[in-house]
């Protein structure tokens, strides 16, 4: 049974993490196994096939008779993947208790040789709000991250709602955002802070995201067709963010559906979003101000907050801020 007082959890409590092969999904593997919890791995990728950080931590896990740290394929962006996962915990009868939707990509079409000519720094591509030179977005990469960080976020998310454990300390969603998923202009005030963030250059659809009594997942997947048709026929630009935009809409949409699922689960589970930091890892072209340990933690500290901690919120780092 989970323990008392503040810390809840214990052996039997399961998390599940996904995009677990490298990064900061590997490193909130190492952090939850640590604690003691069953941890399950999965990766997109089959087991044999897995970084070496990835095949070590299953091994030192096997090493030191963590019979709790289990690794499972899964794919987020297919179906398949995701129903043969929910069967597989279905067959042993498990319930999940935390959920950390890390899967992700960012995609962005970048001409290195332009780079290097012009001898600009990888953390001015990556993290400097307004650069764009050298930078660009194409139609398929712009799907592409949609598809992964929106949608197989979701998909997965759905299936594994029946499997939630009804708990008393309620089980936790915890959706892996970005600073770059804020809607509304504003100084980020992290320990990362790179100035106003880029957001949404548009009122009325930021109004139609960050209205959660009005929103609705129509309303989401509308804005998203929308900028996809932008993306495609290279026109309506202005309305998007300005760096990255596909990235930071699937991340805005991602925010929009962590209130809508908080309001639609109320008191059944947790579910928040929470910016990891900016962190080295191959996301960031090993730029970065975190290593994954750190950007693992703040994702670690949100998904074992005391019982009866917030729901529908987002997380910069650590603090509780807006969206
Ligand atoms: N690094 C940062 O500064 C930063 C900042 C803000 C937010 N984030 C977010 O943090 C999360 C982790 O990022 P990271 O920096 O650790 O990136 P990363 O090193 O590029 O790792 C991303 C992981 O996601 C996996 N993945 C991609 N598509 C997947 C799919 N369809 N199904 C399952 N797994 C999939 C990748 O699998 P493969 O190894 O098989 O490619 C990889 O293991 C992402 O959601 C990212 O948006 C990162």
């Amino acid at each position: 049974m989970a323990g008392e007082g503040a810390e809840w959890w214990s052996g039997e409590t399961v998390a599940v993490v996904t995009g677990a092969n490298r990064g900061i999904g590997l490193e909130i593997c190492w952090q939850l196994a640590g604690k003691e919890l069953t941890v399950i791995m999965t990766a997109r990728k089959p087991q044999e096939q897995l970084s070496s950080s990835a095949q070590q931590f299953l091994q030192e896990a096997a090493e030191m008779g963590r019979k709790k740290v289990i690794f499972h394929t899964l794919d987020t962006t297919q179906e398949q993947s995701v129903l043969d996962f929910v069967d597989w915990l279905k067959s042993l009868d498990w319930f999940v208790d935390i959920l950390v939707n890390n899967a992700g990509v960012a995609n962005p079409v970048i001409d290195w040789d332009f780079v290097k000519r012009n001898n600009i720094d990888t953390r001015t591509i990556v993290a400097h709000p307004t650069w764009t030179e050298g930078i660009s977005e194409k139609y398929e990469s712009a799907k592409h991250n949609i598809e992964t960080n929106f949608y197989g976020t979701k998909r997965l998310t759905k299936a594994l709602l029946p499997l939630l454990r009804p708990t008393s300390y309620k089980p936790r969603i915890v959706n892996v955002s970005s600073s770059y998923g804020l809607s509304c202009p504003r100084i980020v005030n992290v320990s990362s802070n790179y100035g106003l963030s880029c957001h949404l250059r548009d009122e009325e659809l930021r109004q139609q995201l960050c209205d959660t009594m009005g929103l609705t997942e129509q309303k989401i997947d509308g804005v998203l067709a929308m900028f996809l048709d932008d993306v495609k026929s290279e026109k309506g630009m202005e309305k998007w963010p300005l760096k990255f935009p596909s990235y930071c809409i699937s991340k805005i949409a991602l925010n929009a559906y962590t209130r809508l699922l908080a309001l639609e689960l109320g008191d059944k589970a947790c579910v928040n979003s929470v910016h990891p930091g900016y962190v080295t890892t191959d996301m960031t072209f090993g730029s970065g101000d975190f290593s994954p340990a750190e950007g693992a933690a703040n994702l670690a500290h949100v998904a074992l907050l005391p019982a009866g901690g917030p729901s529908g919120r987002n997380f910069l780092e650590r603090k509780d801020a807006d969206f």
